[in-house]
């Protein structure tokens, strides 16, 4: 069948949107009629292949929609269902065995290779390939076949275009304070970056009752809205120094300093504000070989401990329908994040995230 979807030819260069043709679901796979599709940091590093993928390709990794079709191996959804989707892992390897698929071994190839395991791929441009199974989905396309390893059913009453990107940034910030830093009540937090994983953050710990969370980022605006989700401080990390103002804050620092940032200098000032025994959460993601160095003497005394997460340690079929029971309860408010664009628009998505207006674009199907 012919679809409509958002191409990157070349590095770095506009998403085209043009007609692609899209084959057969493969035996594992589910095609879905996606609705809307965020837009993650992570989308433009790959159009900037910073993180390098088979080109072309079709990148969105924040789908929801309906289930269309299914392979023959596929039991665990039917035609007519909606669907959020996620990261894609093996299901094979020891971490996907232990429940941590975030580690899959084979996480690499499956969530930016942009092919099958078998090289094919589910799009075609006038007989070329064209990538496709960007995090098992590519959902920057009317209509995708999606690994069933990364489909996650969603309740019949839910808004599709609002819950895409439970599928990866918003899971990935509420992930890391839930799964992987297991913030609790009474916890002080401080978050760098409050986009859209920092914000999910923040949602998160005020969920959950941590009772002083400090948002720290360089826009004004996204502050305040962080206010709004649950902060109890902000320090604009442009006009101030953070980690001396989390110090006043907290007193001895925080006992969770999570960097969304993607900015190697914030990770070590992320470390700089914790308290004895506590844990830094990495989940941004800077241009690799970047490197960042840590005091070590003085803080050996500290017990101080560093986490790289991944995908919040979700197992998106459990974890994504919690969220959305959050949402439901108004404990986890995905409106005040987005904005909505229709595809012809997405450039517009992904310029208005970089600058700091938007927190997190959707891009929707008429
Ligand atoms: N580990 C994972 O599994 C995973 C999953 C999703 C996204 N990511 C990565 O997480 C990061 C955040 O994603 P996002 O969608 O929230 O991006 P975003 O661009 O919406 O948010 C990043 C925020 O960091 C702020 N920032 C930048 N430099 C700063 C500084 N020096 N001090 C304070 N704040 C600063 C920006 O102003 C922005 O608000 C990206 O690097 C993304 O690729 C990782
Ligand atoms: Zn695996
Ligand atoms: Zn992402």
């Amino acid at each position: 069948m012919d679809t409509i979807a958002a191409i990157v030819r070349t590095a770095g260069q506009p998403l085209e949107i043009t007609t692609l043709q899209l084959d057969e679901p493969a035996i594992n796979e589910v095609q879905v009629k996606i609705t809307a599709a965020g837009v993650c940091h992570t989308d433009a590093i790959a159009r900037d292949q910073i993180y390098e993928t088979f080109l072309p390709a079709v990148f969105g990794h924040e789908g929801a929609g309906v289930v269309t079709a299914i392979g023959p191996n596929v039991t665990s959804v039917k035609p007519g269902d909606k669907v959020v989707l996620g990261f894609n892992s093996c299901g094979q390897c020891k971490q996907c065995m232990a429940g941590a698929p975030a580690y899959c071994a084979n996480f690499y190839p499956l969530n930016f290779g942009c092919t099958r395991t078998d090289g094919s791929t589910a799009f075609s441009e006038n007989g070329e390939q064209v990538g496709s199974h960007f995090f098992g989905q590519s959902t920057f396309a009317h209509h995708v076949n999606a690994s069933a390893r990364s489909v996650v059913k969603v309740d019949d009453d839910v808004p599709l275009e609002l819950l895409g990107p439970l599928g990866c940034g918003l899971s990935t910030g509420a992930g890391a304070i839930l799964n992987s830093l297991g913030v609790t009540a009474g916890d002080t937090v401080a978050v760098f970056g409050t986009g859209a994983v920092g914000s999910a953050a923040i949602m998160a710990a005020a969920a959950v009752g941590a009772t002083t969370i400090i948002a720290v980022d360089l826009h004004d605006s996204r502050l305040s809205n962080a206010l709004e989700l649950g902060a109890t401080h902000t320090i604009n990390s442009g006009t101030e120094d953070p980690v001396a103002r989390i110090r006043d804050i907290s007193g001895d620092g925080v006992e969770y300093a999570l960097d969304t940032t993607g900015v190697t200098a914030v990770t070590r000032q992320a470390a700089d504000s914790l308290a004895i025994n506590g844990t830094v959460g990495l989940v941004g993601a800077p241009a690799p070989g970047q490197e960042v160095s840590f005091e070590v003497g003085a803080s050996l005394v500290r017990g101080w401990k560093f986490r790289t997460i991944i995908e919040g340690d979700a197992v998106p079929q459990d974890f994504i329908p919690r969220i959305v029971h959050l949402w439901r309860q108004g404990k986890f408010p995905i409106e005040k994040l987005v904005r909505n664009y229709p595809i012809e628009n997405i450039n517009d998505a992904f310029a208005d995230s970089a600058s700091g207006e938007v927190i997190k674009p959707i891009v929707v199907f008429a």
